[in-house]
């Protein structure tokens, strides 16, 4: 018998708002509920692809990248990741949990770039061919509380702003607005997470969502 397919869950917001911390908590909320989770991120997530971000994320070189080479190259990698890891887990039954997704390409090269999202929808529909995540957690709060926590976390491990982070508040702000029109698009798949809150409450809201989306499918 076939397994039945798997469901794609995506976590989606502004730079420094909790996605990477919360995805390891849904995956192991999850893996609780004895589902098999895989984890993986956009753009990248495999290695050709995680070479693209390489090339997106570098704020090296005095060659700036066209935005509409950034936006074809956020969904080859895509491309290659829905390829190479999305279809064959959720093939096999397993859950994804992705570290964003197109979601983000609407907010960044949309929002931020002012991309029309007619143009990203197009690319979306020839590279993701009907592929939707199943539930998208959105993880909102203003930009300056993120800013904030990006430079803890970069006072406390090092590292440098990448091609994003240098951004300025305006391109934030219109991320943000940009999310959050697409969650009020969707607001069946998208749920907007106030990430402005203690750890605790923001996984107590995730918590309650997954299962949620548990009960129903
Ligand atoms: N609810 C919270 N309250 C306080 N600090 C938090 C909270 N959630 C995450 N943090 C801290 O904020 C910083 C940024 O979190 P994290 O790296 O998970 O964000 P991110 O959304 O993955 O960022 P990026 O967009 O840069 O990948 C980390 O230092 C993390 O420990
Ligand atoms: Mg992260």
């Amino acid at each position: 018998m076939m397994p039945r397919r798997g469901r794609f869950i995506t976590l989606e917001g502004g730079e420094g708002v909790g996605k990477s911390t919360n995805l390891a908590w849904v995956a192991d909320h999850l893996r609780a509920r004895g589902l098999e989770v895989v984890c993986t991120r956009e753009p990248g997530g495999t290695p050709r692809a995680e070479a693209i971000r390489g090339l997106l994320l570098d704020p090296a070189g005095d060659e700036p990248l066209d935005d509409d080479a950034e936006l074809l190259l956020v969904f080859a990698a895509r491309a290659q990741h829905l390829a190479r890891v999305v279809r064959p887990a959720l093939e096999r039954g397993a859950w994804v949990v992705c570290d964003r997704f197109t979601d983000a390409t609407f907010a960044y090269q949309g929002g931020g770039r002012g991309i029309p999202a007619a143009r990203i929808a197009e690319l979306e529909a020839f590279v993701q061919r009907g592929l939707q995540p199943d539930l998208t957690l959105l993880l909102d709060m203003p930009m300056e509380a993120a800013q904030r926590r990006l430079e803890g976390r970069l006072e406390r491990q090092g590292g440098q702003r990448d091609r994003f982070e240098r951004e300025r508040i305006e391109f934030f702000e219109a991320v943000r607005r940009a999310y959050l029109a697409r969650a009020a698009g969707a607001p069946e798949r998208i749920a907007v997470v106030d990430a402005d809150r203690p750890l605790e409450a923001v996984q107590a809201e995730l918590g309650q969502r997954l299962d949620a989306h548990l009960e129903v499918s």
